[in-house]
């Protein structure tokens, strides 16, 4: 009586098999495990918002300016997971383009869920405008109301529990930053661009 034919290797392929599906299995078990926790930490953007503006000391001569501006901005971190070093952060003012106005801010940590509140003083000492832009500034001085862009540059490091991710530059543009010379009007409060 002849034997039947030996069932290894149909037993192999079903070894084979089990092995492959458990793979597949584990592969997106992982990847699906490293979505949840993307979603869950990571990083939304940082929203920046100036929430009062004065100058005072205004003066121009020759086509220099001098004036002191303080701008008190919002800093906040919606994130429910990550926290942020600030480990450097400069503030240009333009008028027209041309820098004409500069502050640094301290260094600062932002813990997740959490918002801060920077008092910017940026000082314009002799600053050279063109000709043409000067006139433009005059013109807006004549007006009551000056029209400037702030421009950030920060060091950033995130924080997820223990690990701290490497620096990396976050920049940040509050455009039309209307500012009224009598500080009796209200200012408007202006939301700004970051990109990291
Ligand atoms: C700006 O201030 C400097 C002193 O800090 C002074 O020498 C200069 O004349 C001033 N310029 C204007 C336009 O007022
Ligand atoms: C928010 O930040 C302030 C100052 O940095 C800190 O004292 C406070 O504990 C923080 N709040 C939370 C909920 O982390």
């Amino acid at each position: 009586m002849a034997n039947p034919p030996s069932s290894t290797p149909s037993s192999r392929k079903n070894l084979f098999r089990f092995i492959i599906v458990t793979v597949l299995a584990l592969i997106v078990l992982a990847g699906i495990t490293v979505l949840i926790v993307w979603l869950v930490i990571r990083p939304k953007q940082l929203v920046y918002t100036i929430e009062d503006g004065s100058v005072h000391g205004y003066d121009m001569k020759y086509n220099h300016v001098n004036a002191s501006f303080n701008f008190l901005m919002k800093v906040q971190n919606p994130s429910r997971k990550v926290s942020v070093f600030y480990d450097s952060m400069q503030v240009t003012v333009l008028y027209d383009d041309e820098p004409i106005a500069f502050d640094i801010v301290e260094p600062f940590f932002l813990s997740h869920h959490n918002v801060t509140h920077l008092m910017l003083k940026p000082v314009a000492r002799s600053a050279p405008l063109l000709a043409s832009t000067a006139r433009g500034l005059s013109a807006e001085r004549s007006f009551g109301e000056m029209e400037l862009t702030i421009k950030m540059k920060a060091k950033i490091r995130y924080k997820v529990g223990k690990w701290k991710s490497s620096k990396r530059n976050l920049w940040t543009t509050c455009s039309s930053v209307g500012l009224l010379f009598s500080s009796s009007k209200s200012f408007e409060r202006i939301k700004c661009d970051t990109n990291s």
